[in-house]
């Protein structure tokens, strides 16, 4: 079984037949609870059946901060929970940057998605041009400041900086274990803190292997069975 949390996130890839070709390869690995994937809203419900003989967690990547009225098109956590979700990402990168989502409005949703019974993944992250401005972990605090309250236990951080996310270019250790340290010590040491950004089967024992890494949120990696099986095994 994977000691570090490993959580593929799909984002908006994938078909019924891919998702009917790649989860029963990842059931047939017998990978252990500490491994999840996050599909996207129509897929879900399938793959929690494909799902259903193993310990591999389901995922969504997004959650609606209300629990339920007249909010067309928005999924509520009691929805996600009720199709056999146990985690949601949170406050991703890609909903920042193209959605618009703030820090406040991925907090409501943190604390929704506590409310409806699932582990929220609170994801934290600085631009390049922030990075190259030194302000770096003075957007990370903010981001972290929403969640003042919200005993850490309870949710996971996933660092992610969107000069890494999708691009190739992964952090590097040191950067990875002084950010992943700082969140730490700014919440409390014993918040579970997964990296995410370009994590691949070739340098993920590196990342893994990281100090303060309690797992990975890994993209396009997790798309391909073999390729997120390589990742799961050096968890
Ligand atoms: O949620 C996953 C992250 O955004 C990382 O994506 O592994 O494709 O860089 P990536």
């Amino acid at each position: 079984m994977a000691r570090q949390l490993v959580i593929g996130n799909w984002k908006m890839h994938g078909s019924v037949g891919q998702v009917r070709t790649v989860l029963p390869e990842l059931v047939r690995a017998e990978l252990g609870s500490n491994i999840a994937i996050c599909v996207a809203y129509p897929y879900l419900a399938l793959a929690k059946s494909l799902l259903s003989e193993s310990a591999i967690q389901l995922g969504a990547q997004d959650v609606c901060e209300f629990h339920i009225g007249a909010y067309t098109g928005e999924v509520s956590p009691a929805m996600l929970a009720d199709v056999g979700c146990e985690l949601v990402i949170v406050g991703h990168s890609e909903r920042r940057r193209y959605f618009n989502e703030t820090s406040e409005m991925a907090a409501r949703k943190v604390k929704a998605a506590l409310d409806g019974g699932l582990l929220p993944v609170y994801c934290v992250g600085e631009t390049q041009a922030q990075r190259d401005a030194g302000i770096a972990r003075d957007v990370i605090a903010e981001e972290l400041q929403v969640l003042a309250g919200v005993p850490t236990s309870l949710y996971a951080v996933a660092y992610e900086p969107s000069w890494a996310v999708g691009t190739g270019v992964i952090a590097t250790p040191e950067q990875i274990a002084e950010m992943h340290a700082f969140i730490k010590q700014t919440l409390d040491t014993r918040t579970r803190v997964l990296y995410g950004g370009s994590v691949k089967a070739d340098n993920a024992a590196q990342v893994l292997a990281t100090d303060g890494v309690d797992g990975v949120l890994v993209g396009g990696a997790a798309l391909s069975a073999a390729e997120f099986l390589k990742i799961c095994s050096q968890a």
